[in-house]
């Protein structure tokens, strides 16, 4: 495979459809809004973002218990997110623009009310009865394992299903039952579904739960040692079973046949060694696969330059890595590192964004991470999710109009208190903006075969200071980022790096540019550079 592919080096901006822009006034963001937003992604200048390609999170039609993630159709658009003729056209201005398109493939569960598992749940003798997972109560009435749902509040992972007396399962909402993927049936309807998506001319997939679609065929319980979270060493039954690598090497061939095409998989696990075997032995499965340890650990230099080591030293060879700050179902960055302390959120999510975009790896962006967007404050008669995603899904502020830019209407989710001064227009023509840091460092990156391709080496111990080193044949670039809130200093000078180097970008818009001296690098607070040597 050539280090060519696109997604190794590309930038990937994800959009929630429902929060991204709507066209209408109802309210909610479809895809023509989101036709209508691309220039701020690419419009081939350094004026804009400068993605390479978007991943809309689904947009198919759905009760939308989950918010999309409960497919009742895998062909078909939401009407409140547009036709299929508007998705044809956000595609084809999308490749005008050279930003390739990924769509979410939700393998794991469909909506209770697909076609599907209405057959499923209407007797025992219907054909579609074993496309899910339904099994007889133990004898005193109770399921049939102890398998929880994902979801907290949900609790166990079966409902019983009083018309044929059994239970089913369900990994996430009762409304979202799991498809049974030892049934070849069910592997050859998804498929088909793929096959939909790529003659339609999508580049490639997110893959929701990449990890679960396997499990115990004999639906054991997983281990009592498993109650509080996993465990190194002890095998869950519930996901992650070893068939599941052999469903994604199908749809890695699948993919194949089509050329250029890709998938990156949300496997959720946070054990580097088990996640790394979702790119195959033979890197025949996943081309990409989510690492999302920045969103557990730490905001500490050594928390970070201790993940990002394992995971290359354990990535097998010709694997990439992938890193992300944020999605639409964890809190975002600006949040996270606030630690009650605002204008230093702002700095640490600046180094965040730096961070990200000089790691070897492809960059995941999460709408509204180029502006500083901070989680939203969703008052309780407001809240629509089960699992208190709410915050980091409300609307993406485009300017400081009362419906932030997003909608002419009242917003399904209200707008951030902070739009008013947080947003794409207020950012845009100002220098010190975080967008305009943003657009800095892809543009910056687009043309830096270093950061794109070039190896990882990192440099120094300096307490609080996250440093390496990214090098493709003469460029050299070195990355120093103070997680700190106090001054840090970096001795290149230990380190073999020359006496200066030329400073490319600054998180902080006040450094000047020029030659800095690299004997004695000095970070102010909470400060990243990139610096030529
Ligand atoms: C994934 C999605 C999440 C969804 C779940 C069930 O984790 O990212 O939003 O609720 O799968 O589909
Ligand atoms: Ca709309």
């Amino acid at each position: 495979m050539a280090l060519g592919d696109w997604w190794r080096h590309g930038v990937i901006y994800q959009i929630y459809p429902r929060s991204f822009q709507d066209s209408n006034g109802d309210g909610i963001g479809d895809l023509p809004g989101i036709t209508s937003r691309l220039d701020h992604l690419n419009d081939g200048t350094p004026g804009s973002l400068g993605v390479d390609a978007i991943w809309l999170s689904p947009f198919y039609p759905s009760p939308m218990a989950d918010f999309g993630y409960d497919v009742a159709d895998y062909c078909d658009v939401a009407p409140e997110y547009g036709t299929l003729a508007d998705f044809d056209e956000l595609l084809a201005q999308a490749h005008r623009r050279g930003i390739r398109v990924l769509v979410d493939f939700v393998p794991n569960h469909t909506s209770d009310r697909h076609p599907w598992f209405v057959a499923s749940r209407s007797s025992r003798e219907d054909p579609r009865r074993d496309w899910y997972v339904w099994r007889d109560p133990k004898p005193d009435g109770s399921p049939p394992n102890n398998w929880r749902s994902i979801f907290r509040a949900v609790g166990g992972a079966w409902t019983f299903d009083h018309p044929t007396g059994q239970y089913y399962l369900h990994s996430f909402l009762p409304q979202q039952p799991d498809l049974d993927w030892w049934n070849p049936e069910v592997r050859a309807a998804m498929h088909d579904v793929l096959r939909f998506w790529l003659d339609r001319g999508v580049d490639g997939f997110r893959i929701d739960v990449a990890h679960k679609m396997a499990r115990d065929p004999e639906l054991r319980d997983n281990p009592a040692e498993l109650a509080q979270g996993d465990v190194a060493g002890i095998q869950r039954r519930d996901e992650d079973w070893p068939e599941v690598h052999v469903i994604l090497r199908e749809f890695r061939r699948l993919l194949d046949a089509y050329g250029d095409r890709m998938a990156v998989g949300e496997v959720g696990i946070y054990d580097p060694e088990r996640l790394v075997r979702y790119f195959g032995e033979a890197q025949d499965e996943l081309q990409l696969a989510f690492n999302f340890a920045f969103l557990v650990q730490p905001w500490r230099a050594g928390a970070f330059r201790e993940s990002v080591d394992r995971y290359e030293q354990l990535l097998p060879a010709g694997a990439w890595p992938t890193y992300t700050l944020s999605n639409h179902d964890n809190p975002r960055a600006r949040s996270r590192y606030a630690d009650g302390d605002d204008a230093g959120a702002v700095r640490r999510a600046r180094v965040a964004a730096m961070l990200l975009l000089t790691l070897r790896g492809t960059p995941f962006l999460y709408y509204g991470e180029e502006i500083g967007q901070a989680d939203g404050e969703v008052p309780a008669d407001r809240v629509v999710d089960r699992d208190g995603r709410d915050p980091e899904r409300t609307p993406m502020q485009w300017d400081a109009g009362p419906g932030a830019g997003f909608t002419s209407g009242d917003p399904w989710l209200p707008i951030g208190s902070e739009a008013r001064a947080v947003n794409v227009a207020a950012q845009r023509d100002d220098p010190r903006s975080m967008l305009s840091l943003y657009r800095r460092l892809t543009w910056f990156r687009r043309r830096s075969v270093a950061l794109r391709e070039g190896s990882y080496r990192p440099v120094g111990r300096a307490p609080g200071v996250f440093a390496y080193l990214r090098e493709a044949g003469t460029e050299r670039l070195l990355v120093a980022l103070n997680f700190g809130h106090a001054p840090a200093e970096l001795r290149g000078g230990d380190q073999g790096l020359p006496r200066s180097g030329t400073l490319e970008i600054s998180t902080d818009p006040d450094r000047g540019a020029g030659s800095v001296p690299l004997s004695s690098l000095e970070l102010g607070p909470d400060e990243g550079v990139v610096i030529r040597l």
